[in-house]
């Protein structure tokens, strides 16, 4: 096994433009991949977009262009988005790419030359909304398909089919027995019971051409092409450098796999990528050592409800844009909101007066405070230069012990991908440093000759705390945390490992620049 942590995302459905719910499962991969980087660990970040299936080919259809041309354009609208959020990610999947089709054609070939696919006629429902067949199983109370569903057809034609049903039973024992298949571990229950109704029923894995001609070709039958979902999540390994024709540029499959997170939504864990994907891969030949993990987050609504754009009134609309957003109130400001209002694994309500407030109040007054204050005092009544003293007081005992706690908090909280909770204790610790920036009062101390000591200790202290904090989140809000290390005059801060964070970071003799505001205050109105 290798040391690379691999986090991938699921890819984007191309409903013209990424809204603030898919901003957020990047920004959170970005944060985590981040973070990994900084406790040491060889990381590949890998997203991009799902282009194929019936969606695609009628939005096509309707604004008059061929699928591949509506979907370069609305691919750039996905690829802007990420790069005004400064995400670093080191793949890109876009669908449509020769070695992915070449990826799926061979792994269709093998499971059906194995005998793990069939054809046979069958009469069913089947739901264009969801592009898939439904069962009884599927009707509600009454006996009807609800409106999660969207418009269901009846439909009798032959398709080819892979025999989930032969994976079930191993699926069932491999969730059961898995610690971190799914994480958070609250889910587990619910794909036990999507399990236990996926027994006997295996899966449709064909679209006839006449139907749907927006997709890859089996390769053992023109006639079809590829049900979307099978060919999407083929992604993961396919884009990982799966099977891969020689001298190709895409990874070592070996060295991503199976140090590996899927980052999702809670829409998609059932039946796609807890079902489908496992059994898939099992079928391929993954042995349980080899299957990812899922990181299942929850949903960004709005008014408690979900993001829908037709209820929506076009400020709205423009105020869930990404693009706007990161135009409005800056990268940072963005990318710290989606991460810090939301727990991981649960649900939450956009809010731009959350936003806006979260911003002011613990980036541009508790931190940009903190990071003024500390810097140019030093600059005034040190020359800027840290200097020795060997006072000390309970206080900055304190402060220094506080230090320890609030990395281990942070750690163990990016350990379990709790973003929110990590923010919540570097933040209590910037408001207690503030605390003791005011109970100290170098400006007081300052006018003091006599007081030299305490002044020098206290200054001291603030640049350490102003280092630690900017390395803590800079996962988080890279541009700000640049910035202030730039002040700092301390560019090593930007290669450290989390594990060397420790107190004594700032040898003495160095010297501080003068302090710039790293946060500008925002406001909902327009200036
Ligand atoms: N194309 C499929 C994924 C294929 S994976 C092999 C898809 N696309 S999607 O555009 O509908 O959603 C992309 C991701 O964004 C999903 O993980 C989905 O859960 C997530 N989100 C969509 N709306 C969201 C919110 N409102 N909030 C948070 N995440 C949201 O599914």
């Amino acid at each position: 096994m290798s040391d690379t942590f691999y986090t991938t995302t699921a890819i984007d459905y191309t409903n013209g433009k990424p809204h603030i719910g898919h901003a957020y499962e990047k920004v959170l991969a970005d944060v985590i991949t981040r973070y990994k980087k900084l406790s040491g660990n060889k990381t590949y970040f890998l997203t991009g977009v799902d282009q194929h299936g019936q969606k695609v080919q009628q939005t096509a259809e309707k604004e008059g262009v061929h699928p591949a041309t509506y979907v370069r354009k609305t691919t750039k609208n996905f690829t802007n988005a990420w790069k005004s959020l400064e995400l670093e990610f080191d793949g890109w999947a876009e669908t449509m790419d020769d070695n992915h089709k070449a990826c799926v054609a061979d792994i269709l070939q093998k499971l059906y030359d194995e005998g793990q696919i069939y054809k046979k006629q069958y009469k069913g429902f089947y739901s264009i909304k969801q592009e898939q067949f439904l069962t009884d199983k599927e009707r509600d109370e009454e006996g009807n398909f609800g409106p999660e569903w969207g418009i269901v057809e009846e439909r009798d034609e032959e398709n080819y089919y892979f025999k989930l049903s032969d994976h079930v039973e191993w699926l069932r024992t491999f969730v059961e027995k898995s610690e971190d298949f799914i994480i958070p571990s609250f889910r587990k229950a619910d794909v036990v019971n999507a399990i236990e109704r996926a027994e006997d029923t295996d899966l449709c894995i064909s679209r006839p051409k006449e139907r749907l001609r927006w997709g890859i070709e089996l390769p053992f039958d023109s006639e079809f092409v590829t049900f979307v979902w099978f060919d999407a999540l083929i992604n993961y390994i396919s884009f990982a450098g799966y099977n891969k024709p020689e001298g190709s540029d895409l990874p070592g499959f070996d060295k991503l796999w199976p140090a590996n997170l899927h980052i999702i939504g809670k829409d998609i864990l059932i039946p796609s990528h807890s079902i489908y994907w496992p059994c898939m891969l099992h079928a391929i030949g993954f042995s349980d050592e080899q299957m990812p993990s899922l990181l299942v987050h929850g949903f960004w609504n709005i008014n408690s409800g979900k993001v829908s754009k037709s209820e929506m009134t076009p400020e709205q609309a423009a105020m869930l844009d990404p693009v706007n957003l990161v135009e409005k109130f800056g990268a940072d400001c963005v990318r710290y909101y989606l991460v810090r209002d939301i727990h991981t694994g649960k649900d939450s309500n956009f809010d731009p007066e959350r936003l806006v407030m979260l911003f002011n109040t613990e980036l541009a007054n508790n931190l940009g405070n903190l990071c003024n204050r500390g810097l140019s005092m030093t600059k005034r009544f040190l020359n800027g230069a840290k200097a020795e003293s060997d006072y000390d007081d309970e206080l900055s005992q304190d402060l220094r012990a506080q230090s320890i706690t609030t990395i281990a908090t942070y750690q163990e909280a990016m350990e379990r991908y709790a973003v929110s909770e990590a923010l919540e204790a570097v933040i209590k610790y910037i408001t207690l440093c503030n605390q003791y920036t005011d109970k100290q009062a170098p400006w007081s101390l300052a006018k003091d000759e006599t007081k030299m000591a305490e002044l020098t200790t206290v200054l001291g202290h603030l640049t350490e705390v102003v280092a630690i904090v900017s390395v803590l989140l800079k996962p988080v809000i890279p541009a700000a945390c640049e910035r202030i290390q730039k002040q700092l005059k301390a560019d090593f801060l930007a290669g450290i490992n989390i594990d060397d964070l420790k107190w004594g970071l700032i040898p003495v003799g160095h010297e501080v620049a003068k302090p710039k505001p790293v946060f500008p205050r925002i406001s909902l109105e327009e200036e």
